[in-house]
């Protein structure tokens, strides 16, 4: 090689440049020039057979040294372009409407539990939980219904081994839990919400899966005008100021007295309609004083210890308050249901 045959290369390498218009086409053009098998590669190559090789190896590296040159140059001015065509596509049209973010909605029945939880968390109860497999004995035993009693029928519920496991029947058992756990000397104010199983035909009020709110106070004065006033700040706060409360007698083996507490119909306003079915009364929970065999049986001494307890069904408190009239609702997997009854922004 000579100096003019040098001089030729690195015109039409320069040439060549000039028509390279991207980055990946200038890096092949590296590579069929520097490559394993490249142009200027074979060039030093040729070396060995050079006569005068001092010469030869000077003229290769001129004509590398100007492949580099160049390519360097090129490939800063190809970045730059490419970085500014980049820039250019993705530029934000801040006046363009947002895209809607989709968010999803609270289970209505989820919130509920909360609603109820924050109330009497504000009335200085704790929130506790008991297992939903359940033994017989808190259940039931512990509650004053030996086995054989009749009011055991109307929990008929599902065994898991033998009759001594089941499935809940109420949350009351958690009444039992929490007394054991305070060994008859601390005072008790708790809520337990969680889900009751019960064997039953499911209808549009009716589920064998459901969900309750149990509350126990013990104190050493703590009487049945306590659970009164309880219940009316519990009404109140759920269907309105103008709510007014009432007890009926009834039949719990656990309380004495039992109630059944109902809320004046919200709806008419005593006035009579079919979601009070023309009594102008909505009952929505079972209560009572702590029955003296319960305490006893949970370690306090009735006759320093009094109590009283309750328990809403929390899917009909939801139901009644929405005005949902099929409890199915709370447990299909239909998400409109929730977003219904989400105030915020679709
Ligand atoms: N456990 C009762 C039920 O499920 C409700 C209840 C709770 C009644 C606490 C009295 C006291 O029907």
């Amino acid at each position: 090689m000579n100096e003019e045959k040098a001089k030729k290369i690195m015109e039409e390498i320069s040439q060549r440049f000039e028509h390279i218009t991207d980055l990946k086409e200038l890096i092949d053009y590296k590579v069929e020039q520097l490559g394993k098998k490249g142009k200027i590669t074979t060039l030093q190559a040729g070396i060995k057979d050079a006569v005068d090789k001092k010469e030869y190896g000077k003229l290769v590296n001129t004509v590398k040294n100007h492949f580099n040159e160049i390519y360097e140059a090129k490939m800063k001015l190809l970045e730059e372009f490419e970085l500014k065509k980049k820039l250019e596509s993705e530029k934000i049209d801040i006046t363009l409407p947002a895209t809607k973010v989709r968010t999803g909605s609270p289970n209505i029945l989820e919130k509920t539990v909360e609603d109820m939880e924050n109330l009497f968390m504000s009335l200085g109860y704790d929130v506790v939980e008991g297992p939903e497999i359940e033994e017989d004995l808190y259940n039931f035993e512990l509650l004053n219904l030996p086995k054989g009693h009749p009011a055991r029928d109307s929990q008929d519920t599902f065994y898991l081994e033998g009759d001594k496991i089941l499935l809940r029947s109420h949350t009351s058992p958690v009444q039992a839990r929490t007394m054991l756990e305070g060994k008859g000397e601390k005072p008790i104010r708790v809520v337990c919400p969680g889900k009751t199983y019960r064997r039953d035909d499911d209808d549009a009020t009716h589920s064998h899966n459901f969900m309750q709110i149990e509350g126990l106070l013990v104190d050493k004065r703590a009487t049945l005008a306590d659970l009164k006033g309880t219940f009316d700040v519990v009404a109140k706060h759920l269907f309105g100021d103008d709510c007014i409360t009432r007890f009926r007698p009834s039949y719990y083996p656990f309380t004495e007295p039992s109630v059944e507490t109902d809320i004046s119909c919200f709806k008419c306003k005593g006035e009579g309609c079919p979601i009070c079915k023309n009594t102008g009364w909505i009952t929505i929970s079972g209560a009572g004083v702590v029955h003296p065999n319960v305490l006893k049986m949970c370690g306090y001494d009735p006759s320093i210890w009094h109590g009283f307890a309750f328990g809403f069904g929390l899917e009909r408190i939801a139901m009644l308050k929405y005005g949902i009239n099929d409890i199915r609702t709370f447990y299909n997997t239909d998400l409109r249901e929730s977003k219904v009854f989400d105030r915020r922004e679709d």
